[in-house]
């Protein structure tokens, strides 16, 4: 489980599936909890929010991220996912390619990292870097 605590996982699994309870999602009742720690070990929540419009939805990850650096927090270590239909957990919810481009743009692809659950007792965890390879960044155009 590389170098995350267990504790700690297993805080942000039951964050992240609390949030689903959240989840705005009257079209694809989908529902999507995110838990994402900030370097500081703060926890910023998440759900999506979808709009008649479909595309001005967001996922819960983009508003795990928006929330936290709406408030000047701009370094993270991790982001736990979890989602289903009608919020009942079968299988990892994967975050979306627009997702993991704004996690690209605040983490660092080598050490951010994604656990992907079911439960407290089923889980993965990815490296962004596994999820995004060769992903276009801010150290592009340093
Ligand atoms: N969704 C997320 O919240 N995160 C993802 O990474 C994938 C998709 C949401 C968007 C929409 O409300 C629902 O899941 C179905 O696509």
């Amino acid at each position: 489980m590389q170098s995350m605590d267990k504790k700690r996982v297993e805080e942000m699994i039951d964050l992240a599936i609390r949030q689903m309870e959240f989840s705005y999602v009257p079209y694809s009742h989908f529902h999507v909890g995110a838990a994402l720690l900030s370097r500081s070990g703060k926890i910023y929540t998440g759900c999506n929010i979808e709009n008649a419009a479909y595309t001005p939805t967001n996922c819960a990850e983009r508003t795990a991220f928006f929330k936290a650096v709406s408030e000047g927090v701009k370094e993270f270590d991790a982001i736990c996912v979890v989602g289903g239909k009608e919020g009942i957990l079968t299988e990892y919810a994967s975050p979306c390619g627009v997702c993991r481009q704004v996690m690209m743009e605040f983490c660092d692809p080598d050490t951010f990292q994604v656990i992907l659950a079911v439960s407290r007792e089923k889980y993965e965890i990815f490296p962004l870097k596994e999820l995004l390879p060769m992903g276009f960044g801010p150290a592009n155009l340093a």
